[in-house]
This record gives C-alpha cells, sequence and structure tokens, in this order.
C-alpha cells in the first residue's frame, strides 16, 4: 500500500515536472518570437492603382529608398518586370551596387545615373556603364491586387529566382 502512494505521488511530481518545463519552454519561445510591431515594421504596402507611366516613386522600405515606376507599352520588356495586371513595373532597391549613392533617374533618357562614380543603370535596372558589378536589386515582394507588399517572397518573386533571374 505504501509503495503505491510513493508510485503515485512520484508520478504527480513527474506531471508537474513536465508541465512546468513546458511552461518554461514556452515562455522562452514567446521571448525569442519577434513582436508583432517588429514583425509588421518589415513590410510596406504600396498601392500601384494610380501609377503614371514614366513616373518615378521613390518609397521607404526597411529604411531604403525603393524605385517604383510603371514602364509604357514602348520601354522594352524585361524579365526582371514585376507584373500587375496588364502593367509593368521597374522595381528595386534604390542603392547602387558599386558602392550604395542613390542614382537619379533621367526621365527623358530613362535611364538611372549614379553620380558618385558615374555608374548607369537602364530601365530595367541592369548596370550598363561605370563600375556598378551587378543591376539594382529587386526587393522581396508579394503581389495583392493592385497592392505591392515589399518584405514577403510572393509567388511572383519565387518564380523570378526559380527562372534564375538576377534579383
Ligand atoms: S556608388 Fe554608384 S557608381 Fe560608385
Amino acid at each position: 500500500m505504501e509503495t503505491k502512494r510513493r508510485d503515485f505521488m512520484g508520478l504527480g511530481l513527474g506531471l508537474f515536472t513536465a508541465a512546468g518545463s513546458i511552461g518554461a519552454l514556452y515562455a522562452m519561445k514567446r521571448t525569442w518570437d519577434p513582436l508583432p510591431s517588429v514583425k509588421a515594421a518589415g513590410f510596406t504596402t504600396i498601392d500601384l492603382a494610380g501609377a503614371k507611366e514614366n513616373e518615378l516613386t521613390v518609397e521607404k522600405w526597411r529604411g531604403k529608398p525603393i524605385f517604383v515606376l510603371k514602364k509604357s507599352a514602348e520601354m522594352p520588356k524585361d524579365d526582371r518586370d514585376v507584373i500587375i495586371g496588364s502593367d509593368r513595373f521597374h522595381v528595386t532597391i534604390g542603392l547602387c551596387t558599386h558602392l550604395g549613392c542613390i542614382p537619379a533617374y533621367r526621365k527623358d533618357k530613362q535611364d538611372f545615373l549614379c553620380a558618385c562614380h558615374g555608374g548607369l543603370f537602364d530601365i530595367s535596372g541592369h548596370e550598363s556603364f561605370g563600375p556598378p558589378p551587378s543591376p539594382l536589386e529587386i526587393p522581396p515582394f508579394k503581389i495583392d491586387g493592385t497592392k505591392l507588399v515589399l518584405g514577403e517572397e510572393g509567388p511572383e518573386y519565387k518564380k523570378m529566382l526559380e527562372a534564375g533571374v538576377t534579383v
């Protein structure tokens, strides 16, 4: 009888310890998870419904300038184009891939000139002259209707990666 009682108490103590451990693990996990405000801060949503052709808009995402430009039908198609409905957009991080200056959009020439060392990027963000070693970067994005959500890898962005497009 005494043995049974001891077993029962041992079992109770074991369960209590296990519950305590699970509680402690849960509390630790909550400490590691980013706060909802931090999670939300990683995304920027831009509604492109009213975008005009050949007009550069500069948005901000995670402290970086983001170039958004609606391409006209005459502008060359490119596998880096972000397609929303029937429209094509140039969407890149507006930092020169040489040393990080912000290139200026030249509307008349339809290119991006970096004044720091004369680097040039074409309308699709490809480096076309000077020291930049690679195209302007495309930020991870998701398309949600007419909106562009920066900071999330949506199917269109993943498709670019799978196709080997330089992002
Ligand atoms: S930083 Fe742009 S060309 Fe050097």
